[in-house]
């Protein structure tokens, strides 16, 4: 073999007019690939005049280039062969899980147990649906009472007619507890309540409530403000000003509403306290005698204090968030932004 029979108009005339991907196979043995005519040419090297040799090696490495070049460009103007398996599929597996987190109402939640638990409280639960002694008649609402008109009541059609109900507080709690257990008590309940309401911006049918109990030897009013005052500092990450206003439930006396100054103006009045500078958090007061008499301990040797805020208030005001079924409407635009 010569140069002359590395002829390169002729690879790229048949490169030029190859149709396939197969076809451009077959020309790289052709002209390329084992026993081709570059194949071929550069076994006759050792056979030729040794003066030639140099000149036919580089005419067969420039032969092998260009064509390899030729093909190339075919191939990619064809585009690849189909393949005769389906593709492996690596994109299997390989996203990953957006992990879900804690709605912001048991985030809360958990936030004021851990507060209560550093000052030598336990968590304590109740059954959601309750007895009326459990939710009202222990709790020194007599059958009848005006003030169980309070709280607009669900009842359960089970067992004797309004006997049965979902509770419309977590104080019930605080009867289970005493009925369970001898003084001292220090216990803080977080859980779900349930009220026949008209739903209002601060207001739903089910929400929450955190409720504490503290019965022991010699417990005072100013013991009642003064952990009121901790605890709200602790979640509210500042100190607060704090007040409390004569009111009335019939299972603390004396009662109170307990308010905190507001935490959007520190108290000069705007929007979201209607101007007034506080906010109302809850009822407090200290533990009716009759409550104790109910459940069999003595109210000349214990005194003891408790208090009920609605959950769902401590994160509203800590993060302006309204209204209240925001909460409960699984919009994960609002649950993935805490
Ligand atoms: C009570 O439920 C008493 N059990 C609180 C209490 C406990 C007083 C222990 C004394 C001693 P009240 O009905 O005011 O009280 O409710 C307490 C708080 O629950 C309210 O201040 C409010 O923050 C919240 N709350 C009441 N009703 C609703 C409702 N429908 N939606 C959302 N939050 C509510």
């Amino acid at each position: 073999m010569d140069v002359s029979d590395l002829d390169l108009d002729a690879a790229r005339a048949a490169i030029t007019a190859a149709a396939t991907v197969d076809e451009l196979a077959e020309l790289r043995k052709r002209f390329v690939g084992k026993g081709s005519i570059a194949a071929r040419a550069r076994e006759s090297i050792k056979t030729v005049e040794p003066a030639e040799r140099p000149v036919l090696g580089k005419a067969v490495t420039e032969y092998t280039k260009a064509v390899e070049s030729l093909l190339a460009d075919a191939e990619t103007a064809l585009g690849p062969a189909p393949p005769s398996e389906p593709p492996l599929d690596l994109t299997l597996g390989g996203h990953g899980r957006q992990r879900g987190h804690l709605n912001l109402v048991t985030q809360c939640q958990r936030e004021l147990e851990d507060v209560f638990v550093s000052l030598g409280y336990v968590v304590a639960e109740g059954p959601e649906v309750e007895d009326d002694w459990h939710n009202f008649e222990a709790l020194n609402f007599p059958p009848g009472h005006p003030a169980r008109a309070m709280q607009d009541t669900l009842y359960v059609d089970l067992g004797e007619p309004e006997q049965v109900l979902l509770r419309t507080h977590t104080s019930p709690v605080q009867i289970r507890l005493m009925e369970s257990q001898e003084p001292p008590i220090f216990a803080v309940i977080p859980g779900r309540t349930y009220r026949n309401e008209t739903v209002d911006a601060r207001h739903s049918a089910v929400f929450h409530q955190i409720e504490g109990l503290a019965v022991d030897r010699g417990l005072t009013f100013g013991d009642l403000a003064g952990t009121l005052e901790a605890f709200t500092s602790a979640y509210f990450g500042k100190q607060l000003r704090s007040r409390l206003l004569p009111s009335f439930f019939p299972f603390t006396e004396p009662s109170a509403e307990f308010a905190i100054t507001c935490v959007f103006c520190d108290g000069s009045g705007c929007r979201v306290c209607s101007q007034t500078g506080w906010i109302e958090l809850g009822g407090c007061g200290m533990v009716d005698p009759n409550v104790f008499l109910a459940v069999g301990i003595d109210p000349e040797e214990y005194t003891g204090f408790a208090f009920g805020f609605g959950l769902e208030r401590m994160p509203m005001l800590r993060y302006g968030v309204e209204p209240i079924k925001t909460f409960f409407d699984n919009d994960d635009r609002f649950l993935s932004r805490y």
